[in-house]
């Protein structure tokens, strides 16, 4: 359980924030506008948090360890999760790139951003998902206490530099300010 602990509380703070999102998408849709302040506000997190805290985190340490491990990168879990990663960076991508014409009332523009929005949103509670349920229970089962040890070393290394402290910061403080405004609690 070890050494997928600290992934899966991140999982939680992701998903309270996509709460957040859904809600935020729907009135964007019912109001045909989008507020740039707010979007820009997810935006921050998903790059912040999910991207660079989470999935990071993901890629370059648990991934690695796990291929040494035995579990196949190419065609197995792994290389599915690595292509969603991939896709949840292009998503947030298109979605900052068309945030100031959407705000500025551009019909399109609008349009574009709450179907990447959507999309984002299911793509990521469906890749929560799978982590939670198959592939981290299979990286309990598979790693050994020195692998572990070796994980949780390599986390608070990474947790300890300076510039994670002061994003991770910022976007715990984003994600409490928009689960306060939306009133989204824990999932
Ligand atoms: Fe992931
Ligand atoms: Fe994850």
């Amino acid at each position: 359980m070890e050494a997928t602990r600290c992934l899966r509380e991140e999982h939680q703070v992701i998903l309270r924030v996509l709460g957040c999102f859904e809600i935020a998408l729907r009135e964007a849709r019912e109001a045909d506008a989008v507020d740039l302040a707010t979007f820009e506000k997810f935006v921050e997190f998903f790059r912040g948090f999910a991207d660079r805290c989470h999935h990071c985190k993901e890629e370059d340490r648990l991934f690695p360890v796990l291929v040494s491990a035995g579990i196949p990168k190419e065609g197995g879990p792994i290389g599915c999760m690595l292509a969603e990663h991939e896709q949840a960076r292009a998503y947030v991508a298109s979605i900052a790139e068309r945030l100031e014409p959407a705000a500025g009332g551009d019909a399109a523009a609008i349009q574009f951003v709450l179907d990447q929005g959507e999309l984002y949103l299911d793509l990521l509670r469906a890749h929560i998902a799978k982590e939670d349920n198959i592939l981290f229970n299979m990286a309990d089962g598979v790693l050994d206490g020195p692998a572990v040890e070796g994980l949780a070393r390599a986390y608070g290394e990474e947790q300890a530099a300076p510039e994670y402290c002061r994003n991770l910061e910022r976007c715990r403080a984003v994600a409490g300010e928009l689960a306060d405004r939306y009133g989204v609690g824990a999932p």
